[in-house]
């Protein structure tokens, strides 16, 4: 079976949730420590083996698309000033991988960005990662659904298990068999009313590995939820044919299109930031004894 080597971003949203900071800024360029956040999701792809990506964008980021390039002008400086260890770290950006951007015209949903892969991705498997998401796991959870999918041949997506309330954001699965962290997927269902979710697995992070067949299922995919086309949508309709599996996600995930979320990803990669981390222990340290850092009464 195929080894998966392309990824898929859809990076065109417009990150409403973090409005001001991305009126002008795409929420993808919003940094965490040291990094924009869409570069720890290349980076955890690129541990993962894939080695070409295929980022989806909307006008008015053109951000995206400068971060990953060379940038000659400011490679000349930093080389002319002896900064080797900036210039390393700029080069090494655009050496992560191949890049290649289009632009998703307008917002006909998730399904219909990841359908406008279909030339770039010819009849080859492919991960999708939504960049919203932030896992700190070195490629691990997206190297184990790339053998799962190269074991079967199957869809696979990536589940979490989360309270009611909140599992109804997103997609939702019907389990069948659990085997360790394989769930075998009987109905998937994108975004269903609390009284109607099937279980508590949701489709969080956001993390597919797909046949190349995807993309006929997402041609004969309506309007579902919001009257978007749905990627949800599309994987339920193979459930039938190559069937449908979930590996169960077991690290920390972060929602970084979402403020507070942003602020735990941010907290918690700069503790474990090899030269920021000693130091900014010590100042969170001072951080939580000058407040008064007890959980609120309700959280907002
Ligand atoms: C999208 C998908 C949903 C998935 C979620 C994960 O929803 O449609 O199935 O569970 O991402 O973050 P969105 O968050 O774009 O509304």
């Amino acid at each position: 079976m195929a080894h998966v080597r392309k990824a898929v971003i859809p990076a065109a949203g417009l990150g409403t949730r973090f409005l001001p900071a991305t009126k002008v800024v795409p929420k993808e360029m919003l940094p965490i420590v040291d990094r924009p956040a869409i570069q720890y999701v290349i980076e955890e792809a690129v541990a993962a083996g894939i080695e070409d990506f295929l980022i989806i964008t909307a006008p008015s980021k053109k951000a995206l698309e400068d971060h990953f390039d060379r940038s000659f002008e400011l490679e000349a400086l930093l080389e002319s000033r002896s900064k080797d260890a900036a210039l390393d770290e700029v080069r090494r950006i655009s050496e992560l991988a191949k890049f290649h951007f289009t632009r998703q015209g307008a917002p006909l949903g998730l399904g219909h960005a990841i359908g406008m892969a279909r030339n770039y991705v010819g009849d080859e498997s492919f991960a999708v990662l939504l960049p919203d998401d932030i896992l700190v796991d070195q490629g691990a959870l997206l190297s184990q659904m790339i053998s799962q999918h190269a074991e079967t041949g199957s869809v696979i997506v990536a589940a979490g298990h989360y309270p009611l309330e909140e599992v109804v954001s997103y997609g939702v699965i019907d389990p069948g068999e659990i085997k360790g962290d394989v769930i075998n997927v009987n109905s998937i269902v994108e975004k269903p009313p609390i009284a109607e979710a099937a279980s508590n697995y949701g489709l969080a992070p956001g993390r597919y590995v797909f046949p190349s067949s995807i993309f006929d299922a997402i041609d004969a995919t309506k309007p579902g939820v919001g009257g978007e086309i749905q990627i949800t949508d599309a994987i339920a309709s193979m459930i039938s044919g190559v069937g449908v599996q979930a590996t169960l996600n077991r690290n920390d995930r972060y929602d970084a299109g979402q403020k507070l979320d942003w602020l735990r990803a941010t907290v918690e990669i700069a503790l474990d930031h090899d030269e920021l981390g000693p130091g900014f222990r010590d100042v969170l340290a001072q951080i939580i004894a000058k407040h008064d850092v007890t959980p609120a009464q309700s959280t907002p």
